[in-house]
């Protein structure tokens, strides 16, 4: 039984996200979606929101379960008894900080592994950020979010 966590703040969820969750629960047995509670961060949705979302766009998915968490990741990966994270990779400038992130807790906790996916072509330019900054400006984001997230980022913004 492989066990796997895709961590994140996903805020909010982009089709870049979804990709990465679609494809690395082809290869796990269990995938769960860790929402980080990130007290430090301002962010545009609540951590419930950001759940709720994340459930909305995997509902066809069988083996997705959602959970959010605070601390230290190799924590919550022990807690959900998981052994391996899932990162998604989009370009060579991601590698730097993820590659860290891979040996620290690597070097906290031996048992647990990275796995890194190459994030589709078609949404390696893309970012929560980018989404949020578009939106904010009036622009159309339908390419880079699911419909469900598009309207709940338009009711936010109120444009
Ligand atoms: O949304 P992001 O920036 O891709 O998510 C990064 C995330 C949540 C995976 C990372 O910041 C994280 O694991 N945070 C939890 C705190 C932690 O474990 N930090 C040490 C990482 S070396």
């Amino acid at each position: 039984m492989i066990r796997a966590i895709y961590a994140g703040s996903f805020d909010p969820v982009t089709k870049g996200h979804l990709d990465i969750i679609e494809r690395s629960s082809r290869v796990v047995d269990e995938l769960i979606v860790g929402v980080l509670h990130n007290r430090a961060k301002c962010p545009l949705f609540s951590l419930e929101e950001r759940v709720k979302m994340l459930e909305e766009v995997t509902r066809e998915l069988p083996n997705i379960k959602i959970k959010s968490f605070t601390g230290l990741l190799v924590e919550f990966a022990k807690e959900c008894e998981a052994h391996v994270i899932v990162r998604g990779l989009r370009a060579i400038s991601d590698f730097d900080y993820e590659l860290q992130m891979a040996q620290t807790n690597r070097i906290i906790n031996p048992e647990l592994d990275t796995m890194f996916l190459t994030t589709s072509l078609e949404y390696a330019y893309l970012s929560s950020t980018t989404v949020k900054e578009v939106a904010e400006f009036g622009g159309d984001i339908s390419a880079f979010v699911p419909p469900y997230v598009e309207e709940q980022i338009r009711r936010r913004l109120q444009n």
